[in-house]
């Protein structure tokens, strides 16, 4: 009764697969590959990850698998920020457990990691499940953001799998959660336990990738979202000559999301997170940089543009990064008194006490609404949430006064009107992209096929997405060889590696190559909405990024 047309035909849409996956389950094994080592830091990865350090890259291929249509039951996990394609993921792990055994079920623990330490969760029926096939979001079971990191919840967690005859787990999630993952398979393991963990990389940011994940889930849909947006924002800025529009996308830290955009769309301006602190370019610099811009394309007579602000940019300034990690540690240290105070003159006052010169001079002179995001509750990792901090408002409000300090010296002639957006939210949750559908699906039936092949710790992985789905390579990835030690809350952790903005990566040099121009000379691009029926090279293109990094990795 409630449905869309689109929601409908999205129902019945079957998506694409890797012919591999199409071969019936007790057919396929997995070849195994060398014995592989961690990012860096080997010695001491090895020592923490003493049953699952070194395990070899696998490659589903068809040979017996006699096992593999045992009765088992299976948990599933979706944690943290939803991306477009989890349902999907899930259709794929329950479509390849049923196919196996129908006898075998597909729990759903609810509400992210809480469910399994909370034992809440449902059953996965064909009916509940076929209302969220090829669907966005994550409302199927929901998720959350709780940690799964300490032995307490680890053994919480074996209880409760005993408890259910839970057989192995599968969690989607970011970074953290598959680091975290990978830490519950090698504790099962020494403990003893019988309870697998197999991973999935999702998150819309794109910073979960490496030589062997080539893409995280959801990346693909939310640029092509953001870029429709953008290129609807472009048209109108185009038509009536009277806006800049400063928008700011998601992404966290990295400017994956940015720079995809940004070639998918061409605006006047994108700001790129990793360069300004490759650069060392100051918050000042920054707004030169625009004012410098708006001024020249004034002269040429408009008055109007595009530019776009990375989620992240506030932490990489160097002189705010400072500013926010000297907040993040005295709001940790100092919680306790720092909470006693109600008003947000104490606070700042306060603050401002402890803060080094540097960073209180830098304070004092952000806008009061600024100061107060920049206050705001960390999140869970005691970090600043970027994606409540108004960038692009601070952003427009110093180009502004750049600008009248220009018009006084007589250097700028034009007229200087703007709109502010956030795009992040907009495109989290979107109908899965042709290629978010079959990639999701694919990684959640090759999740089982680890499963029924008896590993742990690994994430499930499809390779050679910039072709074909039908040539597409399924298998799974040690999450140890993802990893290395980095510092936090100032003790050395395990952590899969995030991905930043490579400077000498291929989708930034093509930016770089092209962004004067696009700055000068209005040359937008309009992508359009994501279309699902029609011909391939408008339903079934991957990014921009995948295609010019595997053009790269095929030239290397
Ligand atoms: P994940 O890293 O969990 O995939 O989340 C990504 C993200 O959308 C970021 O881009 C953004 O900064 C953050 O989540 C917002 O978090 P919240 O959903 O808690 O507001």
């Amino acid at each position: 009764m409630n449905l869309s047309p689109l929601q409908k035909a999205r129902y019945g849409y079957e998506p694409n697969l890797p012919k591999i996956l199409k071969t019936n389950v007790t057919k396929i094994n997995v070849k195994k590959g060398e014995p592989t080592e961690s990012e860096s830091d080997r010695a001491e990865l090895k020592q923490l990850f003493t049953k699952t350090y070194g395990m070899p890259v696998v490659t589903l291929s068809e040979a017996e698998n006699t096992s593999a249509d045992k009765k088992i039951n299976v948990g599933v996990i979706l944690s943290g920020g939803q991306a477009p394609g989890g349902h999907n993921v899930i259709a794929g792990l329950f479509d390849g457990i049923k196919a196996a055994n129908p006898e075998s079920r597909l729990y759903g623990f609810l509400g992210g990691p809480s469910g399994l330490l909370e034992d809440k969760k449902i059953e996965i029926t064909p009916s509940y499940l076929d209302d969220f096939r090829n669907t966005g979001g994550f409302d199927i079971i929901g998720s959350g953001r709780t940690k799964l990191e300490t032995e307490e919840q680890f053994d919480i967690s074996i209880e409760v799998c005993k408890k259910n005859n839970i057989n192995a787990i599968v969690i989607i999630g970011g970074d953290d959660s598959n680091t975290n993952a990978a830490m519950l398979a090698e504790y099962f393991l020494s403990k003893g336990e019988n309870i697998q963990v197999i991973g999935c990389p999702k998150t819309i940011d794109g910073d979960l990738k490496n030589e062997h994940i080539e893409a995280s889930f959801g990346f693909d849909t939310a640029t092509k979202t953001y870029s429709e947006l953008i290129g609807n924002i472009q048209r109108d800025a185009n038509s009536a000559k009277k806006y800049w529009h400063f928008i700011k996308l998601m992404g966290r830290s990295a400017s994956h999301i940015s720079l995809e955009c940004a070639l998918q769309t061409q605006p006047n301006i994108t700001i790129i997170s990793e360069e300004v602190a490759h650069n060392k370019t100051s918050l000042n610099e920054i707004i030169d940089q625009i004012a410098d811009v708006v001024v020249k394309r004034a002269d040429n007579g408009e008055n109007f543009g595009v530019v776009l602000v990375p989620e992240g940019l506030i932490e990489f300034i160097p002189e705010m990064g400072e500013l926010i990690s000297e907040l993040n540690n005295l709001l940790a240290e100092k919680a306790n008194y720092y909470n006693t105070l109600n008003t947000f003159e104490d606070q700042s006052e306060f603050i401002n006490k402890h803060l080094s010169k540097d960073s209180s001079y830098v304070f004092s002179s952000l806008p009061n609404s600024i100061q107060r995001q920049l206050l705001m509750d960390r999140d869970p990792h005691g970090n600043v949430q970027v994606s409540r901090i108004e960038t692009e408002q601070l952003v427009i409000e110093m180009v502004e006064s750049k600008l009248h300090e220009l018009k006084s010296e007589g250097e700028y002639k034009g007229s200087f009107a703007y709109q502010h957006h956030f795009f992040g939210y907009e495109g989290r949750c979107a109908f899965p992209s042709n290629f978010d559908s079959d990639y999701c699906y694919a990684l959640g039936y090759t999740a089982f096929l680890l499963i029924a092949n008896s590993l742990t710790g690994y994430m499930s992985s499809i390779r050679n997405l910039s072709k074909p789905a039908s040539e597409w390579v399924a298998g799974g990835i040690p999450v140890t060889m993802m990893m290395n030690l980095e510092v936090r809350h100032g003790k050395s952790k395990p952590v899969i590696k995030k991905a930043f903005v490579k400077l000498d990566g291929a989708p930034f040099k093509e930016f770089a190559a092209e962004r004067e121009k696009w700055a000068i000379k209005t040359s937008y691009k309009y992508p359009g909405a994501i279309q699902y029926y029609g011909p391939d090279e408008i339903c079934n293109a991957p990014t921009i990024t995948l295609k010019l990094e595997a053009e790269k990795r095929s030239k290397a």
